[in-house]
């Protein structure tokens, strides 16, 4: 306690600096940001790491890559990474090296590291043929009208396998799209369907890429891939490719918006912008890991639903709910498979059969490249809880025994900013993971006769 009281103090002066905070507005972006792993390894330093996220609230010369944390932060495994400013880097630094919270810098130079983001042109890793059909590539990231463009290229192209249909706007106005992916059956029988959404978080730019490589891997591949074609005939495939378009072309437009991760709404009697869509569920809504600080990133909502594009996709899974079988929420970073409860660090009742497809699933996406993913509810595995996150409502509100989330690659090296040349293998991974619930999924719940 005493040692707690002294580091706070010592740490006043430091933070006083920060209130001349000037705006980057360098079109440079984020030249010189350095990224900081840290691990908190006390309470102190979760104390320490807290403050220093409130101090640099909503600045942008100091933005943390996630939260500090509540109950038990300070024991997770995983480092909390933050990116900080030339301006701010050696007060950081002396920060870190005076309360001796461990630390290292896994990007020199944001900007740098965002330039490998960027299309990977002559010794692009080799595209299969069968990508020519549509005008998206896996060697960058895109842009939302890119993607958008990209599922009515897939429903126009085969048309007997994918429908597209609008689930309705986002805030800003953008259409949100259902694309609906599978191989009918000749006996009319209805199939089971997974639900697979991304992009629910602005920045985590590899998610929508893996998504949307999956939906032209299982189209483009039926005739010529095992895998591909029993994926098609087995289930039926409901992607949103992109949850928070608003947010997503938030990031696009500006490299200093590039880290931005929720909503674009405005709110009523704050400067900030937005909500965390991932915190917003009706479904322990503000329990726990849940802020009523609308500059904060995971800012709930004034209300439950209070984020359009949540309503949106919460009827659109209502109105499938009886064919839904699994859900699976697009995530990164970290390699974690997560599985209810966000809000609390229990699980729920169905965690034997939850946690077999989950194990199975790391397995195989483990074979190819050795990623290795850890199982778990978020505050297990991350270390902090998320109350109101889709994965809760879609177990105890849309009743789908399997509902996950997964978080992406990498495990903090480049964080958001995962290389370009990274998107493929990662599809490749995740795909063969996603084939073990497809699996499970057919077994358990074979086609019906039912008209639900
Ligand atoms: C977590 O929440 C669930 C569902 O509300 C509840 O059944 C369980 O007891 C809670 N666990 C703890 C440790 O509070
Ligand atoms: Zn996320």
């Amino acid at each position: 306690m005493k040692m707690r009281c002294v580091s706070l103090i010592l740490l006043l002066p430091l933070f006083s600096v920060v209130a001349t905070e000037t705006r980057n507005s360098d079109r440079n972006g984020f030249a010189g940001y350095k990224v900081y792993a840290v691990r908190a390894i006390s309470k102190v330093h979760n104390d320490i790491l807290t403050l220093l996220y409130n101090t640099y609230l909503d600045s942008e010369e100091v933005q943390f890559w996630g939260e500090p944390g509540e109950e038990g932060f300070w024991l997770r495994s995983a480092p909390l990474l933050l990116m900080v400013s030339p301006a701010q880097d050696q007060h950081i630094r002396n920060l870190f090296t005076n309360a001796e919270i461990p630390f290292e810098v896994t990007i020199q130079d944001v900007a740098e590291a965002m330039r490998m983001e960027l299309p990977v042109l002559a010794e692009s890793v080799s595209r299969d043929d069968s990508f020519k059909q549509t005008s998206m590539t896996w060697t960058a990231y895109h842009p939302y009208a890119t993607i958008e463009r990209f599922a009515q290229e897939i429903a126009r192209l085969y048309p007997n396998f994918a429908q597209i249909s609008t689930i309705g706007r986002s805030y800003e106005g953008r259409t949100m799209y259902l694309l609906k992916v599978g191989k009918p059956r000749a006996d009319g029988k209805v199939k089971p369907v997974i639900w697979i959404d991304s992009q629910i978080h602005a920045r985590e730019w590899v998610t929508s890429a893996v998504l949307t490589y999956f939906v032209n891997f299982l189209v483009s591949e039926y005739d010529t891939n095992s895998m591909a074609r029993r994926m098609m005939e087995e289930i039926d495939w409901y992607f949103v490719p992109v949850v928070n378009p608003d947010g997503f072309d938030f990031t696009h437009t500006s490299a200093n918006n590039r880290m931005w991760r929720r909503t674009r709404r405005v709110n009523p009697f704050s400067q900030c912008l937005g909500a965390d869509p991932n915190r917003n569920m009706d479904q322990y809504w503000m329990v726990a890991g849940a802020t009523q600080n609308p500059c904060q990133d995971t800012y709930a909502g004034a209300f439950p639903y209070s984020e359009v594009e949540n309503l949106h996709v919460t009827e659109a899974i209502l109105e499938h709910r009886q064919k839904v079988k699994a859900f699976i929420g697009v995530h990164s970073f970290s390699q974690v498979w997560l599985v209810p409860w966000g809000h609390n660090n229990s699980y729920p009742k169905d965690i034997a059969d939850m946690r077999r497809m989950g194990e199975q699933a790391i397995a195989s996406l483990k074979k190819r490249y050795n990623t290795q993913y850890t199982f778990g509810n978020p505050q297990a595995t991350l270390g902090s809880p998320g109350a109101g996150g889709t994965m809760d409502w879609t177990y105890a509100k849309a009743g789908i025994k399997y509902s996950q989330s997964l978080e992406l690659r990498d495990k903090g090296q480049f964080g958001f900013i995962l290389p370009a040349n990274q998107i493929i293998p990662t599809a490749l991974e995740t795909i063969d993971s996603i084939n073990e619930v497809a699996k499970i999924v057919y077994d358990e719940y074979p086609p019906t006769t039912a008209t639900s």
